[in-house]
């Protein structure tokens, strides 16, 4: 397991810059963007991303007053940015520069919910939906990964730079960048798990997939294991020598690192902000709207993404009301459900496969007007998560499959009061880290119902003890360790090997 040098602070990373950074800018490229502009009844309101991923870079970006590219797809995002696309942020007081990148509905349609959803989330994810190829949205992906690289290579011009790119949306984008200047160094994290080389040879783009990701200097997954099968696939579908200690992939004399670097949270922040008054005042709100007095809360929060094992959850919650009908009347369920990824028949049919389920078992269940199942079809923002939190004596997630899933790391660094219980399962990230939770099989009712049943009867020195061990852990592998390790290597590189060799093969 990799533990984090004890830089655990904004101002450990500002060290590691100040020390490394030198002449060179900072970009960092993802998807969505850290904040976006919505026009509301006439005002332009500013939105900050809900996301660990802004919690994690927003401080790199600041420090290294960094160029951040994303899609721009705020209603009012043009009007608040030049013509090129860029405005500072934060806006109150703005640290970094934030370059939107115009994406048209085709646009959208093909890279964003076609390849990138419908064909490399499912791929990455066993959860047994079939990944969707099109051929068209292959194109769409390589249009919108070019248009990205010319964001990018416009801004920084002359420019030294390190370019940190997030995610499956970019797979092509590290080649983009390098062929037009291969000095440049560019790492990627990829934040979903990889799959093993049998499942990733369906794919008929793997080795321009491949040959996409293989530009990166620095290429960070979750996981050794997802590592291993990115090494692995590499072996086994292109001609690449991978080195014996399985740290570096090397493609036509041009070598990528390959590392693990499983991300965090903020875990100081949390568990200091879940003291607020005004955390505590939304606690007090939702129990009264939710009906939650007098009761113990178990609770969920997700995207509602068929990754997320919610159906799985629902069906253990009322085979444990079938197996022990004493605790009718004694507990909430209270599941957080914010629609996503709406455009994509998956997702709009496990919206409906929840509704009905959560229809059928509250009507199954239910005795004297108590209904086990509270579903809230929204987004909640950081103070109402930390809120439910607060609340929830029990938090399951029971992911089919996840990278890492943070939602289980924010509930234990938000239970400082070690009064809780975390449900997990064993397919996530998190699982390979957090040892003291309880550990589930969302496809196994029997036994993931049994052990919300151990869950609800814990004794609270057990709890204590499970939290504290995870908490010590969260603590010093969180975000800012996250961050500045996956810079610290990216900065290791600068005039390396790599980008000689990339210059050679591009100029073959
Ligand atoms: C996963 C991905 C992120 C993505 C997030 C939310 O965690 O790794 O890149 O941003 O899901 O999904 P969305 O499609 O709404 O950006």
């Amino acid at each position: 397991m990799t533990l984090y040098p004890p830089m655990s602070s904004q101002t450990g990373l500002q060290e590691i810059i100040n020390k490394r950074f030198a002449d060179h800018r900072l970009v960092i490229v993802s998807n969505r963007q850290p904040y976006a502009h919505h026009l509301r009844e006439g005002r332009i309101v500013t939105k900050r991303a809900v996301s660990g991923l802004v919690t994690g870079l927003e401080p790199v970006a600041k420090v290294c007053h960094a160029l951040w590219v994303a899609h721009g797809d705020g209603s009012a995002d043009r009007s608040m940015s030049n013509d090129r696309g860029i405005v500072e942020v934060p806006s109150e007081r703005p640290e970094y520069l934030l370059k939107r990148v115009w994406l048209s509905k085709e646009e959208v349609a093909g890279y964003y919910y076609g390849f990138s959803n419908e064909a490399l989330w499912p791929l990455c994810h066993i959860s047994f939906v079939r990944p969707i190829f099109r051929a068209e949205d292959m194109d769409t992906y390589r249009l919108v990964n070019r248009k990205f690289a010319d964001a990018v290579l416009e801004e920084i011009r002359n420019d030294k730079a390190f370019i940190w790119i997030q995610d499956y949306h970019f797979s092509l984008l590290p080649q983009y960048l390098k062929e037009a200047r291969p000095d440049l160094v560019v790492g990627q994290f990829w934040h979903i798990p990889w799959p093993n080389p049998e499942a990733f040879r369906i794919c008929s783009w793997r080795e321009e997939i491949l040959d996409g990701l293989l530009a990166n200097d620095l290429l960070g997954f979750q996981l050794r294991y997802h590592a291993d099968n990115f090494l692995a696939t590499c072996a086994r579908e292109i001609d690449s020598h991978t080195d014996q200690d399985r740290t570096s992939v090397t493609r036509k004399g041009h070598r990528t690192r390959v590392r693990p670097f499983p991300i965090g949270v903020d875990f100081d922040g949390m568990s200091a902000d879940v003291q607020q008054p005004a955390v505590a005042a939304i606690a007090h709100k939702l129990v009264n709207e939710l009906g939650l007095e007098g009761m113990t809360v178990i609770a969920g929060v997700d995207r509602i993404d068929y990754t997320k094992g919610i159906p799985e959850r629902l069906l253990a919650i009322s085979r444990l009301l079938e197996k022990y009908p004493d605790y009718k009347g004694r507990f909430v369920f209270v599941q957080v459900g914010s629609p996503s990824r709406i455009h994509i028949t998956k997702y709009k049919e496990m919206n409906d496969e929840i509704g009905h389920l959560v229809e059928q078992i509250n009507w199954k269940h239910s005795v004297n007007g108590w209904e086990p199942i509270v579903f809230v079809g929204r987004a909640f923002d950081y103070h109402e998560v930390l809120a439910l939190y607060k609340l929830a004596d029990v938090l399951i997630v029971s992911s089919l499959h996840d990278g890492m899933n943070l939602v289980a790391k924010e509930y234990v660094a938000a239970r400082g009061d070690l009064g809780g219980v975390l449900l997990l399962s064993q397919f996530t990230g998190a699982a390979r880290e957090l040892h003291d939770a309880v550990l589930i099989n969302p496809f196994d009712r029997e036994s993931f119902a049994n052990a919300i049943h151990r869950a609800l009867s814990m004794r609270p020195a057990e709890k204590a003890a499970r939290l504290n061990t995870m908490r010590e852990y969260l603590a010093e592998t969180n975000i800012f360790n996250w961050a500045s390790s996956f810079v610290t290597e990216l900065t290791k590189l600068q005039g390396g090997a790599a980008s000689e060799a990339f210059q050679a093969q591009v100029s073959v």
